[in-house]
């Protein structure tokens, strides 16, 4: 067990009722009886930074979207949509203080509703692939949703990305705090036991981004939550990510099958796939048959809170760290983009022109029993941190 204590029943019922108390939807949220109004109601945390809400839109069959915005005390601004738990965009300083916005999405929530690939989404039950989507847990088969090929991706027709979250406002210490919070019943996509979880995301006014997932569940069940942001340093739609420079703490990764399911087999990074020392992304990836989009088994081997990856983009002087409790990460170099899809500004996201750093457990465990465990049961908490910090040189 990686990042999984014993929960002490105290625990556990406290975040049962957490989201209980934040009237998470069972059976679908209320819906709004008002059209309401685009006028954010801020909320000024003094040095703190502050936190607005905003409508963002309505879903197909008129559930209420909101949009939060999180500004820290340096004017560093994160948008998260209640939708999917979305990370919308960031806006950040480059190295002379103009701001850019680094994640790839939509302006208007229209978008969100389109089959896009996952843009700044929660990802779940299971992020990553599941072989074959099934698994066997504790003697019977689950049969869930082949929706990339024979494989089961990101948790399935309608994922953890695809859902209405119930939100509260967190004070943090040190920045600015939304708690998001979904009860995914028993047999949602055919996944065992009812999942509450509860994902944090905190703006601290040290340039940090920093996202905690905790889940508790009433029958066995498999757990591997994520976000999926697509980053461009450079800002969004300005080119691709190809001259980014990439440093990820893993000496080796799990090679694959022809359809990205993992052979089992753990392997070094000898090769094109070493970024233990900074590399540019684009500078051995034609060696990478399709490119990057694979699981790196971080050197950390996950539990604390350890350094996974650092990227620094040469034209903006803007780095991004990342630490995570997660034994794994997933380096995906946006190889599925090609031009069909318009984000925010107007901008054509051409191949390349992001590239996802998915903490997580590796892909198909469920189906693999000697990587580390992503089984929940009940009685334990599931808690996995992971922080991505900025800063300019
Ligand atoms: C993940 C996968 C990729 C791709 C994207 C979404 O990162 O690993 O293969 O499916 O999501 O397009």
């Amino acid at each position: 067990m990686y990042f999984r204590m014993e929960a002490k029943t105290m625990r556990r019922a406290i975040l049962v009722s957490l989201v209980l108390a934040m009237g998470v939807c069972v059976v679908g949220c209320k819906k709004k009886e008002e059209p309401s109004g685009m006028r954010p109601e801020a909320k000024e945390k003094g040095k703190m930074g502050s936190i607005a809400k905003q409508s963002f839109g309505q879903t197909q069959d008129g559930m209420e979207v909101e949009m939060y915005t999180l500004t820290n005390a340096n004017g560093i601004r994160a948008k998260i949509s209640t939708y999917g738990g979305t990370l919308v965009s960031l806006e950040l300083p480059d190295r002379d203080g103009n701001m850019s916005d680094v994640a790839l999405g939509f302006d208007t929530f229209d978008g969100y509703l389109t089959s896009h690939p996952y843009f700044g989404v929660t990802v779940g039950r299971y992020a990553n692939r599941i072989g074959g989507a099934k698994f066997t847990l504790e003697g019977k088969e689950y049969k869930l949703a082949a929706n990339d090929g024979a494989n089961h991706l990101h948790g399935g027709v309608r994922g953890l990305d695809k859902v209405l979250w119930n939100t509260s406002e967190v004070e943090a210490e040190n920045g600015v705090g939304l708690r998001l919070a979904y009860i995914s019943m028993a047999g949602e996509e055919n996944y065992p036991g009812t999942l509450a979880c509860i994902v944090t995301y905190t703006l601290t006014n040290n340039d940090e981004l920093r996202i905690d997932y905790e889940a508790v569940t009433d029958k066995a069940t498999v757990v591997n939550l994520t976000n999926h942001t697509y980053w461009n340093l450079a800002g969004q739609g300005n080119g691709d990510i190809l001259s980014h420079e990439l440093m990820i703490d893993a000496d080796r990764y799990t090679p694959v099958d022809e359809g990205l399911i993992p052979t089992g087999e753990i392997r070094s990074v000898k090769g094109p796939m070493d970024f233990t020392k900074p590399m540019a992304i684009g500078s051995r990836i034609d060696q990478v048959p399709g490119g990057y989009d694979h699981n790196y088994v971080l050197n950390s081997g996950g539990g604390e809170l350890a350094l996974c990856a650092k990227v620094y983009e040469p034209s903006s002087g803007r780095v991004m760290e990342i630490l995570t409790t997660e034994p794994g990460v997933q380096l995906y170099s946006g190889n599925f983009l090609d031009g069909s899809i318009t984000g925010k500004g107007g901008k054509v996201y051409e191949k390349h022109y992001g590239f996802c750093l998915e903490t997580q457990h590796f892909p198909d465990s469920p189906n693999k029993p000697e990587f580390p465990s992503v089984v929940l049961r009940p009685g334990e908490e599931y808690s996995t941190t992971t922080v991505h910090k900025f800063y300019t040189k």
